[in-house]
């Protein structure tokens, strides 16, 4: 979803903008439509590790694909840690500059909790203050996925049911 603020900025400013989708499956794609309202068809590349729909395999291979036939200035991704890690090295091959947006878990969002620390270029960097988007070459990638499986156990139990566990669904939004 934070792709499409980005996407929607860069057409309006002029640039041209390939959108690449992916999810496990057809079910789990988001905001197709509003991505399909904004591109052409021939700038939208969807994957599902399933082949339930558009290519089978991951956004590696169509970013790939771009990346040998345009001169593209800019890679911005958004989605599962080692995604943004393996579009980061694709990009790396070629030279590109990329930005990956980090969502670690965050708590209190004012730089004071360490939550959601990172390590990009050897500092310490906080997502919630610093980022969330980053330089993709200088994240540790590998880092931040050891520490979004922290709470895997937790996550796993509260199962289906994970909204009761979470104080932002008690409360009624004005
Ligand atoms: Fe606590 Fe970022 S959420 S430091």
């Amino acid at each position: 979803a934070s792709a499409f603020p980005v996407a929607k900025h860069l057409v309006e400013t002029g640039h041209e903008v390939h959108a690449i989708m992916g999810a496990r499956t057809k079910d789990l794609l988001l905001m197709e439509d509003q991505f399909r309202e904004l591109l052409d068809e021939d700038h939208i590349h969807i994957t599902t590790d399933d082949g339930s729909y558009g290519e089978q395999g991951v956004v590696t291979a169509p970013l790939e694909r771009l990346l040998q036939d345009k001169a593209v200035s800019q890679v911005f991704c958004v989605g599962p840690v080692p995604m943004m890690k393996f579009s980061t090295l694709t990009a790396q091959k070629y030279d590109t500059p990329i930005t990956a947006s980090l969502n670690p878990i965050m708590v209190d969002g004012t730089g004071m909790c360490g939550g959601c620390r990172l390590t990009v270029g050897g500092e310490t960097k906080f997502a919630c203050v610093d980022g969330p988007d980053f330089d993709g070459h200088l994240v540790d990638f590998d880092s931040a996925m050891r520490r979004g499986a922290m709470y895997k156990a937790q996550e796993r139990a509260a199962g289906e049911r994970r909204e009761e566990h979470c104080n932002l669904f008690k409360k009624e939004v004005k």
